[in-house]
């Protein structure tokens, strides 16, 4: 295990047709993820050989692993001999990843030992070392596992923050294996294959920013159980969020309604509609640096909100009509009355019309919103929604414009921060 150099003699990952990944499964539950890990690899093109251990096989057999990758599966360094698997293995790589790392295996990496074919290929690997953890709260907040992560990273192993979320029993709470397209996306940074590349795993370039992150769809009651709402999960919000703490900042995420699991190391503040998401992020934006809007807000809500349950008249077809009432537009009042130098952020989902297209409405948007920067998904046929991978324009009111994508929601995210932080005053 080394730090980012790649060995002298190896010739670099892009002048190779494909990166050679090494995919090194831990024994734990979320092995099954790894699945999803690797066909996202291998579908990018990556020649992936999957190394699991003895324990990641109970949870899923070498058949699924050889199936998958298309090559061999060794577990144990006695496969194979006469081919020296325990140092080939690392030394042909350009990138390991472990996901899911289990308490035990991050053990066993930050202590040296080399008692499988996983251990050893992480002793011999000279490439970059990717580590997505995923165990019980109680294992990854133990002191034994903080010091094997904190000396992992110290020599420069990059270890994702586990997701937060359902464990796997009835607790939940930090510990869940972030998403595949999560590791996915810090794997290609730390390929090199994706741009922006300013911000890779292990970079802390907003460390001291604050930042507020509104994410989720609100939902605007109609009576007790009936309420209107849009089809936003949050993982784009979300995403920002988790890669503006890895980047360092500190982060608020307004979370209203997601369907994805929540990030690890930010504050979360819950809201349910409109008015409730904006008291809360005019609360939070005092003193941040940054507030993105990545929340798909209401722009109405039923004018009354019954009571009780809305019956129907069994003596009659009819069906009421629901007065619908404007909801604040919290984007605009934010970058009205922004604190100078506070940068904000707008997301726009548009589709074309008779009116003009994407880019047209998007760019009357930026203007009519006053923020400093606007991220348009062009959302025709329900793309985006829900999905992991999504293209953006970044539009600035500098009348820059970037497109970036299609790519994971993370690369995108990053790539929303790097503007953000072009736009700060320096700190
Ligand atoms: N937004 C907001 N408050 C609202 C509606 C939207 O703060 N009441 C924010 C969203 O969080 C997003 C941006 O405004 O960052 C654009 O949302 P969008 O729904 O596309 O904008 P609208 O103003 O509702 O425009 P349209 O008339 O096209 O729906």
């Amino acid at each position: 295990m080394h730090p980012d150099a790649p060995p002298p003699d190896a010739p670099a990952p892009a002048a190779r047709a494909r990166p050679r990944v090494v995919l090194g499964v831990g024994g734990g539950i979320a092995a099954y993820k790894a699945a999803a890990l690797l066909r996202l690899l291998a579908e990018g093109g990556a020649d992936v050989r999957v190394v699991p251990t003895a324990a990641a096989l109970r949870f899923v057999g070498a058949p699924t692993w050889a199936a998958l990758s298309g090559a061999p599966v060794a577990t144990d360094v006695w496969d194979d001999v006469h081919e020296v698997p325990h140092v080939r293995v690392g030394r042909e790589a350009d990138l390991v990843v472990v996901a899911p790392a289990t308490a035990d295996l991050l053990a066993r990496a930050a202590h040296g030992l080399a008692d499988d074919l996983l251990t050893s290929t992480l002793l011999t690997a000279t490439c970059p070392v990717l580590m997505a953890p995923a165990m019980h709260t109680e294992m990854w907040q133990h002191p034994a596992t903080v010091a094997n992560v904190a000396l992992l990273r110290e020599r420069g192993v990059h270890v994702l923050e586990p997701a937060v979320g359902r464990l796997t029993g009835a607790d939940s709470g930090p510990g869940r294996l972030p998403e595949p397209d999560v590791v996915h996306a810090a794997a290609l940074q730390l390929l090199g294959d994706v741009q922006p590349a300013a911000a890779g795993p292990g970079v802390r370039d907003l460390a001291g920013r604050r930042v507020v992150v509104t994410a989720g769809g609100t939902r605007e009651p109609l009576d007790p159980v009936r309420y209107l709402g849009n089809r936003s999960s949050g993982r784009q919000g979300v995403a920002l969020a988790a890669r503006a703490a890895a980047r360092g900042a500190d982060v608020t995420l307004v979370a209203a309604h997601l369907e994805v699991a929540l990030p690890a190391g930010v504050r979360v503040v819950e809201v349910g509609d409109a008015r409730g998401l904006r008291a809360a992020v005019l609360a939070e934006r005092e003193g941040a640096d940054a507030v993105v809007m990545a929340a798909a807000v209401a722009d109405f809500r039923p004018a009354q909100v019954a009571e009780q349950k809305m019956k129907k008249d069994p003596g009659s077809d009819d069906a009421p009509v629901v007065a619908l009432v404007r909801n604040p537009d919290v984007l605009a009042e934010l970058a009205a009355t922004r604190p100078p130098g506070q940068v904000v952020v707008g997301f726009a989902a548009e589709t074309g019309d008779e009116d003009g297209d994407v880019l047209a409405h998007a760019v009357a948007k930026l203007a009519r919103k006053g923020c400093d920067l606007l991220v348009l998904n062009d959302v025709a046929g329900g793309a985006v929604f829900g999905l992991p991978d999504s293209t953006a324009v970044l539009l600035g009111s500098d009348g820059s414009r970037q497109v970036v994508g299609p790519a994971p929601k993370e690369v995108v995210a990053d790539a929303v921060l790097d503007a953000v932080r072009e736009r700060l005053p320096r700190g």
